[in-house]
């Protein structure tokens, strides 16, 4: 018989569940919380309460759609964080409860690692490569921007990055201030493809070793903007895709940057890039020219895996089954975890 792994992700604004059959994607489910929109941001408060009204419908969906009866389920496994506590909370008990009722073990799973481990996702009609150990991958998303060494499913080294704001934060905040919104990334990516990304140039820090910073590039966004509205109060909708395409194409420039310098010290070209920021367009095609030009071996995730979703969950608790890794009753969330 299949061993069937659930998992369960609320870490932040998004409430999912996922069945895992044998290492294989059965369902993932995903309710994003439409709620946050009107304020530009993730609402704490508002996103637990959404989770809370959410996680049964997401679950027995999960649960239908990979064609099981809920007590075929081997193992829960569940965000146990990085995150919002109170989102965390809903997810963690959740997953709790109905294991207890089910008499079936639970397995905690760091949000990071689930991310990395998007990667080993196997759809039932696709045979993708997958990254062989050890390999650096670029984690990028709202919270996070490190660059991890993956040496196993379970080892990590993180051994580069932010100092400051995450990448998706400067893609957020920056594209706040000129009017577009939340979350504004994807809004930079759409309107990036019609501008030139070498109309305006925007600092890039200069941090020593593998960290990298993105405060300077948003002060410096910030002033260019105010020097030329003092001339044209109409320069934000006269340039909105040229500012999109510099703003992108600095902040990709201080990823790669860093990234290429640590796979040229470590000597490992098999390089993933894993988080919300991945699905950007000119990142993932910066990747692609460095399988050419430096003989990399890129790994980027299809698009559903990218922002945050239970298949990478159900996926991590897997791997955690297989190695008999389970977890307390006991166990609680953490806000602040590290990889
Ligand atoms: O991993 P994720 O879903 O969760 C959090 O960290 O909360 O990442 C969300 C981030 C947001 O900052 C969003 O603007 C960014 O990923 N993002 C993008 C794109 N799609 C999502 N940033 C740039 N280009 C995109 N296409």
């Amino acid at each position: 018989m299949g061993k069937y792994i659930l998992g369960i992700e609320s870490s932040c604004d998004d409430t999912s569940a996922a069945i895992v059959e044998d290492g294989v994607l059965r369902s993932n489910i995903i309710a994003s919380q439409k709620v946050h929109e009107a304020y530009g941001g993730v609402v704490p408060e508002l996103a637990s309460r959404a989770h809370q009204q959410n996680i049964i419908p997401v679950v027995h969906e999960a649960i239908r759609q990979a064609g099981i009866d809920r007590r075929e389920i081997t193992a829960i496994a569940f965000t146990l964080g990085p995150g919002l506590l109170g989102s965390l909370l809903v997810g963690v008990s959740f997953a709790k409860g109905l294991a207890m009722s089910l008499g079936i073990p639970i397995i905690e799973v760091n949000h990071l690692q689930a991310h990395v481990l998007a990667h080993f996702i196997r759809l039932p009609d696709a045979d993708a490569p997958q990254p062989v150990f050890p390999f650096l991958c670029l984690l990028v998303s709202g919270g996070n921007s490190q660059i991890i060494l993956v040496r196993t499913y379970s080892e990590m080294e993180v051994v580069g990055q932010t100092i400051d704001d995450a990448a998706g934060e400067a893609f957020d905040k920056c594209a706040k201030v000129i009017g577009l919104p939340y979350p504004g990334g994807p809004e930079v990516d759409r309107l990036a493809r019609e501008g030139n990304p070498k109309a305006f140039r925007f600092s890039r820090p200069n941090v020593p070793g593998y960290d990298y910073s993105f405060s300077g590039l948003k002060t410096s966004f910030l002033y260019l903007l105010r020097d030329e509205i003092a001339k044209d109060s109409q320069f934000i909708d006269r340039n909105k895709a040229d500012l999109c395409a510099s703003l992108q194409s600095a902040i990709i420039d201080i990823l790669m940057r860093k990234i290429k310098k640590v796979s040229l010290d470590y000597g490992i070209r098999e390089v993933a890039i894993a988080g919300g920021v991945s699905a950007n367009s000119g990142l993932r095609n910066a990747f692609r020219e460095q399988a050419t030009t430096s003989g990399w071996t890129v790994h980027i995730p299809p698009l559903a895996f990218t922002t945050d979703n239970a298949a990478m969950v159900a996926m991590s608790g897997y791997f955690k089954y297989l190695s008999g890794d389970f977890s307390s009753m006991q166990c609680s969330p953490f806000a602040r975890q590290r990889i």
